[in-house]
């Protein structure tokens, strides 16, 4: 097993990673300080991975809660009935969440942990790659509203994260590529000898070895926590965990949700970034090469939605992040292994790299 400390001060905490953590009672019982415990988990993920799960929480008052699959779920409706489960099983400020899942059942029990009786302990033990490398490290909750996604929140910190690589065996191909773009995303922002590995690994990767698994996870979690330990919330540098997703979110909302897996449009998006931040003069056309190369090893998209127009398009990113005198912020690379949040590229530029992207069109059907 490796761990991570993710020095926080006293919100600070460690990242478990290895094989058959589950059930695993001294790794939870140091984040515990009352004796009740509620396990939060999803129809589809209970069924596989609760019993260990509960094996680790013997001895405590423990609880469990199924919610519904699906990000569909990720709102204030759902969220209540976490907090209906705490008050009738008469859970004080002590007790403990336990999220058992991806990055869904991450988001939503991390936000009811930061919101029952004005903030209690929660465990992340994630159950996708995607949120195991991303969604259960840096304290950010929440759910959807109906006229957005993700914004309804808080900055909630969990007491430790456990990553059981054994779990992704059975997750599809399709939500583990979908987690791989996100792993890409470290390379490419700030570490281009993790980006040098992938090229080298991916094909390990895709075939699940455990040893390539657990060091993609330990990179990745150790890059996500160096820049969250640098920006807890997001005042500054942590922005460029953004990369690939202005352009990923217009692609999501324009294709409607659900269409794209959210790792799908941030793997097209960050092609998008890469593409812009070569018409500025900062890739070279082998650098692109590289990124396409790589994300359609990981059987990601490499090309967007036919569907959608530049100016269309243009407009959804103008609604998702913050405008400055009418010109997006954007994450892009200056180079592999290097990015910066930038808003003062030239407009005609952003709309060449659209223009090139969706003349184009295809990615997924
Ligand atoms: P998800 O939670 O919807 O999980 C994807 C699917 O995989 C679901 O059907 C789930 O039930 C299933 N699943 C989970 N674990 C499984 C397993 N081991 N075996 C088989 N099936 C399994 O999606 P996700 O990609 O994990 O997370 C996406 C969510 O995370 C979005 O809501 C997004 O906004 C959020 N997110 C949050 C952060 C953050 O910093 N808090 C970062 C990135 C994404
Ligand atoms: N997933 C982006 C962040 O945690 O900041």
């Amino acid at each position: 097993m490796k761990t991570i400390h993710l020095d926080l001060g006293e919100r600070g905490y460690p990242i478990f990673i290895g094989e058959n953590l589950l059930d695993r009672r001294d790794l939870v019982a140091p984040c515990i300080r009352g004796h009740q415990v509620l396990v939060v988990s999803n129809e589809t993920v209970a069924p596989l991975y609760l019993d260990p799960v509960l094996q680790a929480f013997d001895g405590y008052q423990c609880g469990t809660l199924v919610l519904p699959d699906g990000e569909q779920y990720k709102t204030l409706k759902t969220l209540n009935t976490i907090f209906d489960t705490l008050l009738e099983l008469h859970f004080d400020r002590k007790c403990t969440l336990v999220a058992l899942g991806g990055g869904v059942v991450g988001d939503i029990t991390g936000f009811a942990a930061a919101c029952y009786q004005r903030g209690v302990d929660f465990i992340q033990i994630p159950t996708t790659l995607l949120a195991q490398v991303d969604s259960s490290v840096g304290g950010k909750t929440g759910v959807n509203h109906p006229l957005g996604k993700n914004m309804i929140g808080a900055f909630h910190q969990p007491r430790c994260v456990i990553a059981d690589i054994k779990v992704l065996d059975t997750l599809d191909d399709r939500q583990f590529s979908a987690g791989l773009a996100e792993v890409i995303k470290y390379g490419l922002i700030q570490d281009a000898e993790f980006f040098c590995w992938l090229e080298e690994n991916m094909e390990r990767l895709l075939a699940r070895d455990t040893d390539a698994l657990i060091h993609t996870v330990h990179r990745s979690c150790q890059d996500k926590a160096d820049v969250v330990r640098a920006d807890e919330k997001e005042s500054g540098i942590r922005a460029i965990l953004n990369m690939g997703h202005t352009f990923g979110h217009a692609i999501e909302t324009g294709v409607g949700y659900g269409r794209w897996l959210h790792g799908e449009a941030v793997a097209t998006g960050m092609l998008m970034a890469a593409d812009l931040s070569h018409r500025l003069g900062w890739l070279s056309e082998k650098d692109i090469a590289r990124i396409d190369n790589l994300i359609d090893k990981a059987c990601l998209p490499t090309r967007a939605p036919a569907d959608l127009q530049s100016d269309q398009f243009l407009e959804l990113m103008a609604v998702d992040k913050k405008v400055s005198g009418g010109q997006i912020y954007l994450v892009l690379p200056r180079a592999i292994g290097e990015s910066v949040v930038c808003a003062d590229y030239d407009p005609a530029m952003l709309k060449q790299t659209l223009e090139a992207h969706l003349a184009v069109g295809s990615g997924v059907n």
